[in-house]
Formats: C-alpha cells, structure tokens, sequence
C-alpha cells in the first residue's frame, strides 16, 4: 500500500504541501473518546472535542494524505451542489433553511479555526456563481434556484453575467461569502492544532473492530486496542456496516485537472454549472504560479472502464472555455460519496450501541459536511442539543427521494452476474507490464496486474463486501467494486475505500512471483 494509499495520480495540494507525520499506535490505551479516520471530518471532531478538554485519540490508517480530502477541489460552500429548491421538496422550506445555515457556520468554523490556530492555508472569501450549463434544457433552472436559496437564508443575487472570463456563461446567480482554501494545509494545521491541545493522533494503524456499549473502543490490524468512551467513524465510508447506509448511498468518482494560468487570467471566485455530473472551476495560487482547477466528469465508481477519457474530455471542455489555460500539470480522481437524498449521515450509528457515532455520506460539499461532523457530533458526544440532529440523522428514510434510491439501488444489479461469467483474459502471461485483467483461473476470478517492473501482482477478484467482481481502475491502479465502491491497492490487495472491511485475497506465492520481461512500462495516463 503506498503512503497516500493510492498508486496513479497526485493532486495539487498533496504536491505543495508537508502535513506532519504520527507514529502508529504502539500499545493498548484508553481515551473519552477514540476517533477512526484523520480526514476533514475526524479531525475535525477531534479538534472540537479536545477545545472542550476531552482526551482523544485519532487512529488513521495511512496518512494525512491517505483520504479524500488530500484530493479535494477546495470549494467551500453554502451554495450547495444539489439544488435549494429540491431539498425544499425532501425537507421542506425549514430543511433547506437549516442545510444553508450549518454549511454556512462550517465555512465560518474553517475561517475561525485557521485564524485562531494560525493555519497559513491559503482561506479567501470569494464569491460563487451558478450558471446554467451548455445544454441544459431546464431554461427556468437559475431561477427556481435563486427563489429557494434566498429563501433558505443565503446572500444570493442575478447577475447578467459573471465577471471577465467567466462572462460568456451567461446569466448566472452570484452567492456571495463562499470561499476557498488549501484543504491539505489546513488538514495539517488542524492536526497540530489537536495535538497542542492534548489529543492524541497515530497513523499507520488500521482499525479493523469497533465495539460500542461499556466496554467501547477500538481494534487494530497492529494488535494493540483503544478503550474509549465513545467512539466516532470518521473514515469516509463506514466499513462496520454492511447494508444499513450503504444502500443510501452511492460511491462516484470525479476527476480534476489543474492548468497552468497567468495570475489574473481567470476570476478568483467560484464557479459551477447546473448538468449532472456538472462542472466545477476554480483558481490557486502557489509558489510556482497559478493554477486553474476544473473538476467533472463523475462516473459510478467501478462502472467505468474508460476513466482515462474523462480527463480527456474535460481539458476538451477546459479549453473550450478557458482558451488561456496553459500545459495541464497536475490530473487526479477522487472518491465522492452520494446520499440519495443529497445530505451527509452524521450522528449515531444505526444498529450500534448508542456511544458509537458515524460521518458519512459526503456529497461534493464534503468539507463542509466534514466539518458540520465535527460540531455536531462535539454536541452529540457532550449531551447537547442541536439544531441539525434530525437533518443529518444517519437512521432517516429517504421518503422524498426513492426514485433515486431505487435507481442507486438496481444499478449494481447486472454486475452480481459478473462472477459466473467468462474473463476478459484467459492468459495471465499475456499481460504487458503496467497492464490488468479479471482472468478465469480454475472455478475462480483472478485479479491481475503486472506492475511496470514485470511482476505480478494476482489477487481474488471477488469484492469480500457482497461478492461482486472487481473492475480495473487504470488511472489510480486500483481494483474498483461496481456494486458498492469498495477500492483495493493492485499491489496488496488492501482496503482504499470501503464499505469491504478487508482486503482482496492474495493468490499464491508462486503465481505472485511469475514474473514478465516484456514490454516497456506505460504511464497510468497514457491511452
Ligand atoms: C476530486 C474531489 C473534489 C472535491 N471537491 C470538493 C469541494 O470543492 N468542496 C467540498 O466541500 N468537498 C469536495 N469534495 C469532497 C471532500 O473533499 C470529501 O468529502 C472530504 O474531504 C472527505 O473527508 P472525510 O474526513 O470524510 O474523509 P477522508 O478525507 O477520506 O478521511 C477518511 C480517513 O479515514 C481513514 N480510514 C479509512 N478506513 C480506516 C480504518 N479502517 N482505520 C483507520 N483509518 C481509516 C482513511 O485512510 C482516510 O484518511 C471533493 C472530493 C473529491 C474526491
Ligand atoms: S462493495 Fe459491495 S460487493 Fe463490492
């Protein structure tokens, strides 16, 4: 398993930032409360909770660099991805009002944070804009939307146009007191933060059992437990939990290239479209220059088999309407958690003791809802009351929303079959380096990636979540589950996304040392 956990791409922020590093968890201890995860929304919530003087201790299993946070976009936002008006129509004008007003206190809380801790991250407030995407046939789309964000709270107002380079989209909604930052500096910051106030953070150590009730705490693959009093499941996607969440949401992935720009070629404010999977765009400015950032082109994850084109398509729609860009420097997917209902899953675990709590559910205003985590469940965790409980309650049905359940729910369907069927391959020995294929061995599925140095890496190809078959993720060489979106390390099979709760099997010792002296290696982006 490599450190940042995944084998094909690096962001942006990963390349222009050091978060500190923590030793693993080394023996047995006990704290108030144990946090699983070092992303937004565990250390977020260990922040919170050690302000307010209680022990904590963070168990990550790879590093600050290991979760989805380290290959945001940075967008922080109120106006949020999935439109007022239909959150209106799932929780009515008070759920709506109340979405609006926590995402708003998350970016006010990032703000805070960053200036009390003193995190040099890069945070500006800057404007949004809204623009109805290029084919979108919903002419009345800004406007539904303008109407239901006013009335959810928000500073919004029509513009004829966005500014300069953003002006050819046309009419567009303006959100004003959005903002941006560098997620993977302020993730360090906030580590630091927690620890100078008395948590406690050990990375490299995978929590493998939770168990809630009076004797709560945590196992780990390393061996030694952590005794807690409460313990939270921050860890993207929970993987204590086989069915109760998961078929509330659907895993995506979405991919981002940054360009190399002149300093005020392009606004610094935010911009997004209204298509599904729709685009979004902003600007960074690093010690080398500028950057432009344009993300899209979501796919379920594991569906996909041609993830190389979506970086593909989305310079095409770069340069269409940023012909200033520059040479792409950086290109990187990511792992985007969908509630069919559009809000996260923070607060007690369905089916667990009621000292064992979960933030999941992310959407594209993960950071937000990470950081809406860390204070609602500070509040949970104390005995408080808070006004978003029931909002983001993890055990609420999607009433308002089961064409979408229905639909995440069948689209896995055709991919059970997968098991019984041929192979793509027969022939593992006709693997090129830097190549993969699901091969038929004997009864079973193999896994099986010939790195760029010629050896084999073979694997079960069966998902021990649900026993789908795995696809090949050529872009990040991972195998990706097109039932649920579990991800595994092509080299050692481990766990990169849940819900599995473990790895691939490895295959034998003598398949895995066969080795090939073909071809030259290929690049992960090469076509
Ligand atoms: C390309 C991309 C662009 C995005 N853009 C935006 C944006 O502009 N604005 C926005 O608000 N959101 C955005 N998001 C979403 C947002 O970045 C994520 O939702 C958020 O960072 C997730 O934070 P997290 O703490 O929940 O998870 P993570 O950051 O993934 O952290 C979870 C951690 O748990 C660890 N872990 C998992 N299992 C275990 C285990 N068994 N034991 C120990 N540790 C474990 C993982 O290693 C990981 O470090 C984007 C996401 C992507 C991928
Ligand atoms: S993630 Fe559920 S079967 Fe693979």
């Amino acid at each position: 398993m490599t450190a940042s956990g995944e084998g094909g791409t690096t962001s942006l922020w990963m390349a222009t930032a050091a978060p500190p590093a923590f030793a693993p968890l080394r023996e047995d201890t006990h704290a108030d409360v144990c946090i699983v995860g070092a992303g937004i929304a565990g250390l977020t919530t260990a922040y919170r909770l050690a302000l307010e003087g209680r022990d904590v201790v963070v168990v990550e299993e790879r590093d600050l660099c290991g979760g989805q946070t380290a290959r945001t976009t940075g967008h922080l936002c109120s106006a949020l991805d999935d439109r007022f008006f239909q959150l209106e129509a799932m929780f009515g004008e008070d759920g709506a009002r109340l979405a609006a007003q926590s995402h708003a206190a998350a970016v006010d809380t990032i703000q805070d944070t960053a200036r009390n801790e003193g995190i040099d991250c890069d945070f500006e407030r800057i404007d949004g804009y809204l623009v109805r995407g290029f084919g979108d046939r919903r002419e009345d789309v800004l406007e539904r939307e303008f109407v239901a964000a006013r009335r959810a709270g928000l500073h919004v107002e029509r513009v004829a146009a966005g500014p300069d380079a953003f002006a050819h989209f046309g009419p567009a909604l303006r959100f004003h007191d959005q903002a941006r930052f560098h997620a993977l500096r302020y993730l360090g910051g906030l580590a630091e933060a927690v620890v100078r106030h008395g948590g406690r953070i050990h990375c490299g150590t995978r929590v493998e059992e939770i168990e809630g009730g009076r004797g709560a705490g945590v196992a780990t693959n390393a061996g030694p437990s952590v005794h807690a009093d409460a313990v939270v499941i921050a860890s993207h996607v929970p993987f204590n939990d086989r069915l109760a969440v998961h078929t509330k949401q659907a895993a995506y992935r979405t991919y981002v290239l940054a360009l190399r720009i002149a300093h005020d070629a392009v606004p610094d404010a935010l911009l997004w479209d209204t298509l599904d999977p729709y685009h979004y765009v902003r600007i960074a400015h690093e010690d080398d220059g500028s950057w432009l950032i344009v993300g899209g082109e979501d796919r379920k994850s594991g569906q996909d088999d041609t993830p190389r084109m979506h970086f593909r398509e989305l310079e095409a729609w770069t340069r269409e309407h940023f012909p200033m860009a520059g040479p792409v420097g950086y290109c990187w997917s990511g792992h985007i958690i969908e509630p069919v209902d559009s809000l996260a899953f923070i607060g007690h675990n369905p089916g667990l003791a009621d000292n064992v709590f979960i933030a999941t559910g992310d959407s594209g205003n993960g950071l937000t809802h990470g950081t809406i985590a860390g204070l609602l469940l500070a509040d949970l965790i104390a005995g408080r009351r808070s006004p978003w409980k029931e909002l983001y309650e993890p055990d609420r049905k999607p009433t308002h929303a089961l064409g979408d359940y229905a639909r995440e729910n069948a689209s896995f369907l055709p991919f059970y079959g997968e098991r019984l069927g041929a192979g793509a391959h027969e022939d593992i020995d006709a693997l090129v380096p830097g190549e993969a294929a699901v091969v038929r061995h004997h009864l079973g599925k193999v896994a099986a990636w010939r790195d760029m140095g010629g050896m084999l890496h073979l694997h079960s190809a069966v998902c021990p979540h649900l026993g789908c078959v795995v696809h090949w993720n050529p872009v990040e060489r991972s195998w990706d589950c097109p039932c649920h979106g579990s991800r595994f390390d092509a080299h050692d099979g481990s766990v990169l996304n849940g819900p599995a709760d473990r790895g691939l099997t490895p295959l034998s010792p003598e398949l895995r040392a066969s080795r090939h002296s073909g071809s030259e290696p290929r690049s992960p982006l090469a076509p």
